[in-house]
């Protein structure tokens, strides 16, 4: 896609744009940024973390919400950082990221644990830190929470991730609410799992949780789940369970071709609409968008190392690989190519490939490009589930991170080294 002007915006990503011919984020040159840096290379603009958060926080106005970063997508400390300052929560599945989070100084009394697997070390840690919530996504998870909060002394807050078996019509591996899916307690399951949490004594009832999927650009599935989980709450409410907070998830798509997701707001009024109507505006609401934080507002840089001119197909072979960006290996995901600096030779079309030996190794496929050996290009939407994604496959060292805010750059994560690579592994003696 070669088709931008040389003063276009990336579409959908705001503040990286063409000036003079050259691809910037917010007022820094990517090429200049490449020389020193190197590839690949992960670019993110803080203007932009703000402006998504800004989405969020115009939609909720008055309105009784806590929104926790579903930290998974993006949990570089240099992010973290911003979006606790912003005022944000933390939705965490791992004692590693809860570690993330505290080293952030984010507020403790806002992050709601999530996962389908929380190891004891896990809870206790949690316990320690004194989180709002766990999203509890079975009965013996439950047992579990309760035996260690209350041999601790403590009753643990919890909500019970219920799933609601709506399709989020996205892709199988991204689509978490369906019967089949491993999350969450089946909605015909819950008011018994909710007696059960009633009686235990390590725990205190205090929400209900769902997540139906990631990168939903219909908003409908969440109405579908929403219905479910409040008859649910007029079931509990029989049965003498309070339920303070209704926790929605995540799942806002965002813009990686044509897709026009919808907007925080138009799922905002809609659930306030419907917790009306319901006589349930009491309650708040907590939700935990990931991609849609962070999605658009960061892009992977990667150098064209050589060119293949094969009989059925051309490659671009670059620097980066499945490693770097496994999105395109793992669910055919479409991600934008665009040049850094674009040339005005005629375009042909190409595969991009990176250097590990697999064929899922692909990042674009089919991409009309003009191109030379030595050029850089920009893999959009590389925000969300991108570095956290990273592996060292090949024996490939990790990307850098870079955070551009106006005119300066922040490295925000070095490139890894080969003896990084190396540490803590050792030989037989
Ligand atoms: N809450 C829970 C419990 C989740 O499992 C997830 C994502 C989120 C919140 C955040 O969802 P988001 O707002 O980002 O859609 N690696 C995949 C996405 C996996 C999503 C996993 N759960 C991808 O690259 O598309």
């Amino acid at each position: 896609m070669n088709s931008l002007n040389e003063q276009s915006t990336l579409v959908g990503h705001p503040h990286f744009h063409y000036k003079d011919g050259v691809l910037h984020a917010e007022n820094v040159a990517l090429d200049r940024l490449t020389t020193q840096l190197g590839t690949p290379l992960y670019v993110y603009s803080r203007a932009a973390l703000a402006q998504a958060w800004a989405r969020y926080r115009d939609a909720i106005g008055e309105r009784p919400v806590l929104v926790c970063f579903g930290m998974k997508a993006n949990s570089n400390l240099a992010v973290l950082k911003e979006f606790a300052r912003l005022g944000a929560g933390f939705d965490i599945v791992s004692g590693g990221e809860l570690h993330r989070v505290l080293t952030v100084g984010g507020d403790p009394a806002k992050i709601v644990f999530s996962g389908v697997g929380k190891q004891v070390w896990e809870i206790r840690a949690a316990l320690d830190a004194d989180v709002k919530c766990f999203n509890v996504e079975s009965q013996a998870e439950l047992q579990r929470i309760s035996d260690v909060a209350h041999a601790m002394g403590r009753r643990a807050r919890v909500s019970l991730r219920v799933n609601p078996d709506v399709d989020a019509q996205t892709h199988p591996y991204i689509s978490t609410g369906l019967k089949e899916n491993k999350f969450g307690i089946a909605i015909e399951s819950a008011l018994d799992a909710y007696r059960t949490a009633a009686a235990l004594p390590g725990v205190e009832i205090v929400g209900v949780d769902c997540h139906i999927g990631s990168q939903l650009t219909d908003i409908s599935p969440y109405f579908d789940a929403l219905e479910k989980l409040l008859d649910l709450i007029d079931q509990l409410a029989q049965n003498g369970i309070t339920i303070r907070h209704l926790d929605l998830g995540g799942g806002l798509g965002i813009r990686y071709t044509d897709e026009v997701p919808p907007s925080p707001k138009a799922l905002l009024d809609q659930v306030f609409e419907r917790l009306q109507a319901r006589g349930l505006d009491h309650l708040h609401l907590v939700l935990e968008p990931g991609r849609s934080l962070v999605g658009n507002a960061g892009v992977l840089l990667t150098t064209v190392q050589y060119l293949k001119h094969a009989e059925a197909r051309n490659f671009a072979i670059v620097d980066a690989a499945m490693n770097d960006l496994m999105r395109p290996a793992l669910y055919d995901a479409y991600h934008g190519v665009q040049p850094v600096v674009p040339r005005k030779g005629v375009a042909e079309q190409y595969d991009i490939v990176g250097p590990v030996c697999e064929s899922a190794d692909w990042l674009a496929r089919n991409r009309s490009l003009s191109v030379q050996a030595g050029d850089v290009l920009a893999l959009e939407s590389a925000g969300a589930y991108a570095m956290t994604m990273a592996s060292n496959y090949n024996t490939r060292a990790r990307a850098a991170e870079v955070m551009v805010d106006g005119d300066k750059h922040y490295v925000v994560r070095q490139r890894e080294t080969l003896d990084d690579l190396l540490r803590g592994e050792s030989m037989l003696p």
